[in-house]
């Protein structure tokens, strides 16, 4: 009898390790218990699932009390009971998605290797391996892979930059400081399928002639630090890593290393600086870590879900992978659901879905019951969405047309509660936070804009005060070195266009 309680840190921190520790406790026939990943419903973690004929049977939310009373019911055997979901597979959470990145994460047991190949790992790396690296480049240009972490410039032309380049040392650097509000599926793939990562970068590995690569974690994901390691170490002594990776003649090693804490550190020059042992700051650019990287050297650098995109494509080809999608948003990409908001969690699906579907259609609305007032899309830095917008399908273009980005994919959603000048005032006060300090424009402007808000919205001179805040905004954007300066004033001027009312109350 197979029973799956997941250990992704989002069910371990409500409850699934005393979850997991009662199960084996009451139950009076054996069972086998996997510590799975999390399927991405969070509203139903902690989730117990049981295999079955039918299929695996979910049962959730379950608390350590519910237990004795669920095995009496029959858990055991898929049994009904009010907290019962019935077969996972079919719920239209998840029968709705288009997991490719996210194919194994909550089916497999994240550390076991055979579970892993069991289910179609290592498919896109030998593949890869049969292929010259200027084949993998070209698979991954035709997929119209895009880089995941926000900036979504094609992965094929990156990767050809770093081929090209000359260089006896050359690196694959994972982004895996997730710092962006409201995201977390880096760290849900890292703890739940860290060999899909492990073959992407390795697959990169190969195709740009790297033979080291280091996954840069957030100080944030402890479980993501353990499980990574723990993988790792686990593939190497299988021969998926190290000299001769699966008989090729392949040589590449992984790391990993851990962040202190800075959100600048997801910008990859600073994540290099702080690779090399140095506090994160931007490094200007040009010249690009393709060309001059980590050590100096020519670098691949691409988040978690770039990486971990690779092994489907490889897999089953670039073609397949370039007809999901819209416009030159192809493929797929992990939407994460969070904030106010009745069913968070995440759901893979093709670029295209729109914002209607994924808020008030798998979300739920609200968790509050009240009507959703807006949405913040991609992040501290992203813009605030009103419901008026929901018609925006969920891709790179039409996100920037609206003045608005998808960036990792994070979705917050605000009750009519939120007070959209206060947000404004917020994203102020992070990047002053946040700044690295190294060009005025961010490191000066984030203050004043805190204090400009302020001031607006205490009704001193409200006409002169919008008119430096749209100053600043324009300052910002066009003069800071970095994304985190240049994109501060996202999130100020949506609020500022959509609930203008909130700035211009009556000054207590
Ligand atoms: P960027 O547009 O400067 O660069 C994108 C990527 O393309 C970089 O890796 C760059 O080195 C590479 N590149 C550019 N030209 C190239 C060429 N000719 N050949 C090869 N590679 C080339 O954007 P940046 O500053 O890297 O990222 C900004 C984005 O980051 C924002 O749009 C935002 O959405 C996102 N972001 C994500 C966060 C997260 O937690 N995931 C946090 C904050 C921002
Ligand atoms: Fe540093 Fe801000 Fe300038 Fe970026 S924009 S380089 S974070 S001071």
């Amino acid at each position: 009898m197979t029973v799956y309680v997941p250990q992704d840190s989002a069910s371990v921190s409500v409850g699934a390790n005393e979850v997991a520790a009662a199960l084996q406790r009451a139950a009076d026939e054996p069972i086998r218990l996997v510590r799975n990943g999390s399927r991405g419903m969070l509203w139903l973690e902690p989730l117990v699932e049981v295999e079955t004929e039918r299929g695996r049977v979910g049962y959730g939310p379950v608390t350590p009390g519910r237990v004795p009373e669920l095995l009496a019911a029959g858990m055991l055997r898929g049994a009904d009971h009010e907290l019962c979901q019935g077969v996972v597979e079919d719920l239209p959470w998840m029968r709705d998605q288009q997991r490719l990145c996210f194919a194994r994460v909550g089916v497999t047991d994240p550390l076991s290797t055979s579970d892993y190949e069991a289910h179609g790992g290592l498919r896109g790396l030998r593949a890869a391996l049969a292929a010259a690296p200027a084949e993998v480049v070209e698979e991954v240009t035709t997929s119209g892979l895009r880089g995941r972490g926000g900036a979504g410039f094609p992965a094929g032309i990156k990767w050809n930059t770093v081929l090209k380049a000359e260089g006896p040392a050359k690196f694959v650097c994972c982004n895996a400081d997730e710092g962006d509000s409201g995201t977390f599926a880096d760290r849900m793939l890292m703890e739940g399928d860290p060999f899909c990562l492990i073959e992407g970068m390795t697959i990169a590995a190969h195709a740009v002639g790297a033979t080291e690569g280091y996954i840069y974690v957030r100080s944030e994901y402890p479980d993501a630090v353990r499980t990574l390691r723990r993988a790792i170490d686990a593939a190497y002594a299988v021969g998926w890593l190290g000299e001769g990776v699966l008989g090729s003649e392949l040589t590449f090693d992984l790391f990993v290393r851990v962040g202190a804490g800075a959100y600048i550190c997801g910008e990859e020059t600073s994540m290099l600086e702080s690779l090399e042992g140095r506090r994160g700051m931007v490094r200007s650019k040009p010249p690009i870590p393709a060309i001059t990287g980590l050590f100096g050297k020519p670098t691949v650098v691409n988040n978690v879900l770039t990486l971990a995109s690779v092994p489907a494509i490889l897999a089953d080809g670039g073609r397949p992978y370039a007809e999901l999608g819209v416009e030159r948003s192809r493929g797929t990409q992990v939407f994460q659901l969070a904030g106010n908001i009745a069913r968070g969690g995440v759901f893979e699906s093709a670029f295209g879905i729109t914002i209607e579907e994924l808020v008030n259609g798998y979300g739920g609305g609200t968790r509050s019951g009240r009507p959703v007032r807006a949405v913040q899309i991609g992040g501290p830095l992203g813009s605030y969405v009103p419901p008026e917008r929901f018609d925006l399908p969920m891709d790179y273009e039409a996100l920037a047309e609206a003045q608005a980005m998808l960036g990792h994919g994070g979705i917050t959603v605000f009750d009519d509660t939120v007070d959209m000048a206060a947000m404004a005032r917020f994203a102020f006060e992070f990047c002053a936070e946040e700044s690295c300090g190294k060009c005025t424009p961010c490191r000066v402007g984030a203050v004043r804009g805190v204090e400009v808000v302020d001031r607006i919205v205490g009704g001193e001179d409200r006409d002169g005060n919008l008119a430096v805040l749209g100053d600043l905004c324009e300052l910002m954007t066009d003069g800071s070195l970095c994304a985190m300066g240049g994109l501060t004033p996202n999130p100020v001027r949506s609020a500022l266009a959509h609930f203008p009312e909130d700035f211009l109350k009556e000054a207590k």
